[in-house]
């Protein structure tokens, strides 16, 4: 601090000539130019701190000594000693303003915080993300369901020839198992290579040997096969497989759960209907498909579990019947979004995706 302190005199005032008014201006003279010289010595909150006791304090600034010699000025002299007071007052407040500037922008590593931010402009919006339309089908799919009485169990996409093939009934020369239908692992397994599984039929067998009936699952996940792409169809894609085994089960239970399913995913407003078809492990079996805005889609296959595949996992045909069926996520989802092709699923273009 570089101040020339006013010593006894507190307003630093020493005697000038020319009586109170010339010792008044000669002391604010003298103020302003020690305050601007002692502000150039302000590094930290602290001198900022001792700066203004010093000049503007309110009990014992120079400041308020000076002012304090107002009251031996004539009445002639007072109004122009007031002027020059306030004059000295504001540019010894600036002084101080300037220096605590000087001391928060070199608190703030230089930036001045509060230049250029305009509170009242919007925010940058955050763009948040959402589950993919084929994840929500998948959830929608699960939570009616369940509703249902369906519990949702998962199986393992790379399978063996048992559970892909065998246990439903579909035998070492059927077509299905050509190796141009499907997605062989390139591992030694000798006369039971591996493959990525072709359908979601699996997890029925998994589940059947397991568990004991009454049974009521579902179970949704990948199944792939060397389809080549087009509007309908993907070489991986989502299959939902249902499984209901109690006993007194029917074909109008089947349909019913079919109808259920695709009117509460859809709306009231969708019909179904049932062909006759051909699978392995299901007799009788059906193709279903949904109309829904003008135009038949075929989803899946259904049909009763076929006796041979019950006797496989070790249960009565005898004794227990159960229907199951196996529908197309993608074909779901697209009907339910009104998309016409369902590449547009797995291009990962967000600008698709973010439609949803
Ligand atoms: C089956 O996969 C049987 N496992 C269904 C089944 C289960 C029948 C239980 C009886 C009892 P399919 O090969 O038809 O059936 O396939 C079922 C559905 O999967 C098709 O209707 C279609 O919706 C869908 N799908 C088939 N291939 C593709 C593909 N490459 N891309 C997208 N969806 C497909």
């Amino acid at each position: 601090m570089t101040t020339s302190r006013g010593g006894e005199d507190p307003a630093g005032a020493s005697a000038a000539p020319g009586g109170v008014a010339a010792e008044f201006i000669d002391a604010l003279a003298r103020l302003e130019a020690d305050a601007s010289a002692a502000s150039g010595g302000v590094k930290d909150a602290a001198s900022l701190e001792a700066l203004r006791v010093e000049f503007v304090g309110a009990r014992s600034g120079r400041l308020k000594a000076i002012q304090k010699l107002l009251g031996g000025l004539s009445a002639a002299e007072r109004p122009a000693a007031g002027r020059r007071f306030n004059e000295v007052k504001d540019a010894v407040t600036a002084v101080m303003a300037a220096a605590q500037e000087r001391v928060a922008a070199a608190a703030g590593g230089g930036i001045d915080a509060t230049a250029g931010i305009d509170v009242t402009l919007p925010g940058e919006p955050l763009r948040l993300g959402h589950v993919h339309p084929i994840t929500a089908t998948i959830r929608r799919v699960q939570e009616i369901m369940a509703r249902l009485g369906f519990e949702s169990v998962d199986g393992p996409e790379v399978e063996d020839q048992w559970h892909n093939f065998e246990a439903l009934a579909i035998p070492a020369t059927h077509p299905a198992r050509d190796p141009l239908d499907n997605f062989y692992l390139a591992v030694a397994r000798g006369a039971d290579p591996l493959l990525l599984r072709s359908q979601t039929s699996t997890v029925q067998i998994r589940v059947m040997e397991a568990r004991r009936p009454p049974l009521r699952i579902v179970s949704l996940g990948r199944v792939y096969r060397p389809d080549t792409a087009d509007a309908t169809h993907y070489p991986m894609f989502h299959q939902v497989e249902g499984l209901l085994v109690e006993p007194g089960t029917t074909m109008a239970h089947l349909k019913t759960v079919l109808r259920q399913l695709a009117s509460s995913f859809l709306g009231d407003d969708v019909r179904v209907r049932f062909r006759p078809s051909f699978f392995p492990f299901t007799e009788p079996s059906v193709e279903f498909d949904m109309e829904w805005g003008g135009r038949w889609i075929e989803m899946g296959g259904a049909g009763m579990v076929d006796p041979a595949v019950l006797e496989a996992v070790g249960y009565d045909p005898e004794a227990v019947s159960g229907f199951a069926f196996g529908l197309g996520v993608e074909r779901i989802a697209a009907r339910r979004y009104g998309v016409a092709d369902i590449r547009d699923f797995y291009r990962n273009d967000v600008r698709f995706l973010r439609q949803f």
